[in-house]
């Protein structure tokens, strides 16, 4: 039964709509019951109807591409005074002013696993979820330097109470739930092409994530910010669900970003070198005195092609999406007016809606609507020194976004054990080759065991036989 407040609150709700050109968006409202009729007005109450008017009427925030990009300087991979920044780093972490961050609120649509992407299995021979592979890295973080890391990490409605029961489930694999804090993102409406917003059922507007870029928004909302603060957190190390070989803590990376001359200290980011003009991947640029990422589908030609003397790409930075932010940085960017706004980005998807013509779910079979994102990359802009990083691909890139083919489960296990291979072979060990040099077999090395090449002691490593399986 509606209560008094309720239908004044749905009285409210229907001349907002109305003021914005959204009515048909009650359609079919009379015939749903009354907690959805609550969730509704909800929805209605949630939504920021003049920032969709301007992205509508005026379409993506972001100033498009500037004239004069310039490839951004990058902190070579073994840095002069490498370690006293790996030191300096370490100091950080013991001190507890390192938390992790990972954003986890993706739809994994290419995927298209029945689930969130985190509990994806994801190492080669075990089969580990992708969830379980970062918590035994801060397991093996924690036990190295006598703390306990916060954790953020970032859901989406979608997916928050199955992301939520997937680590209840596992007993948040061995990690203290009060470290821990996991938190929805916010999501923004779809619109046709005429700007009206899409409805999924009759009284549920059609909602996504609003991009990794809402993250920030939303660990502020949230009170993460405030949980970090109170536990002296300085930065977050931030990174996506989908790349199990994510160094989730990275000494080093921490002391260039907190330390180093060229960093401001707010937000430092890690880059890998192309492999191909038309790799699609972001690429970091410098405008002025700032870093950008510029997306692959946004560089020019002439920059994309473009070659140095020596035959490689002048635009060669790739983006890898490990960032890693300061909690002040993200405070200032949260909490000033609109001049830190995050922009938003424009795609056009193919996005069910519910045609209240013939009170019928339509599964359109091409775009018919548009979804709005915000990308995390974007607050460089803001950044008075954006530090980039390189690191090795096989190190630290082992993507998986596709169900087969390339960045699939199989894509990523091979440079998983890649990387596991090489790390043997630093510390003298055997490991069993092809003909064309990929290993012959699959090596799994817990995060117990070692975090990096460096942890692996020279000969007290197992063997691989040919066509054998390791973990160790
Ligand atoms: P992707 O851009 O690969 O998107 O996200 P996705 O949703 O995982 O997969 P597709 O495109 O639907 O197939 C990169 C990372 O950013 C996170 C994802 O969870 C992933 O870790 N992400 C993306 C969010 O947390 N929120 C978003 O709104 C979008």
């Amino acid at each position: 039964m509606r209560t008094e407040s309720m239908t004044e609150r749905l009285d409210a709700a229907v001349a907002i709509l109305q003021s914005h050109d959204q009515g048909h968006l009650t359609d079919g409202l009379e015939s749903v019951g009354t907690s959805e009729v609550q969730a509704f007005i909800e929805q209605v109450e949630s939504i920021d109807f003049e920032e969709l008017q301007t992205l509508v009427t005026k379409g993506a925030t972001n100033d498009g591409i500037p004239e004069a990009l310039e490839p951004a300087p990058v902190i070579p991979r073994h840095p002069k005074d490498e370690e006293t920044f790996r030191s300096a780093g370490e100091q950080l972490i013991r001190q507890g002013e390192i938390a992790a961050f990972t954003v986890a609120g993706g739809q994994g649509t290419r995927l298209g696993w029945n689930g969130p992407k985190g509990t994806y299995p994801a190492t080669p021979i075990t089969g580990k979820p992708l969830f379980r592979v970062f918590a035994e890295q801060l397991n093996a973080i924690d036990q190295r330097y006598g703390i306990e890391t916060p954790w953020y990490l970032m859901t989406s409605p979608l997916n928050d109470a199955a992301t939520h029961a997937f680590f209840r489930d596992n007993n948040y694999f061995g990690r203290s739930p009060e470290s821990m804090l996991l938190f929805p993102q916010g999501v923004m409406p779809a619109v046709d092409d005429e700007g009206r917003i899409l409805l999924e059922a009759p009284g549920v507007i059609a909602v996504s994530p609003d991009g990794h870029g809402g993250s920030l928004r939303a660990l502020a909302r949230s009170g993460a910010l405030d949980h970090a603060a109170d536990r002296g957190v300085k930065h977050l190390s931030y990174f996506q669900v989908d790349n199990p070989t994510v160094h989730a803590i990275d000494p080093l990376f921490i002391g260039l970003h907190a330390t180093h001359p060229a960093s401001s200290g707010e937000m430092s980011s890690k880059m890998v070198p192309k492999i191909a003009a038309g790799e699609k991947v972001g690429v970091f640029c410098s405008v002025g005195d700032r870093t950008r990422v510029i997306e692959y589908s946004d560089l020019p030609a002439k920059h994309a092609t473009a070659t140095t003397e020596d035959g490689s790409l002048r635009f060669i930075a790739g983006s890898i999406a490990i960032h890693i932010l300061a909690v002040d940085f993200i405070d200032r960017l949260t909490t000033a007016g609109s001049e830190t706004a995050m922009p938003f980005h424009l795609a056009r998807k193919k996005v069910p809606f519910w045609d209240p013509k013939n009170g019928e779910t339509v599964n359109p079979p091409e775009p018919n609507g548009t979804k709005f994102e915000m990308f995390v990359f974007d607050a460089l802009e803001f950044v008075d020194q954006g530090l980039v990083y390189e690191t090795d691909r096989v190190e630290e890139f082992a993507p998986i976004k596709n169900a087969d083919g390339g960045d699939s489960a199989k894509s990523s296990g091979q440079l998983q054990t890649e990387r596991a291979a090489r790390w043997m072979e630093v510390a003298g060990s055997k490991v069993a080759r092809n003909e064309d040099g990929t290993v012959n077999g699959q090596i799994e090395i817990l995060a117990s065991t070692a975090l990096s090449a460096a942890d692996l002691e020279a000969g007290s490593c197992p063997e691989l036989a040919p066509g054998s399986q390791l973990v160790f």
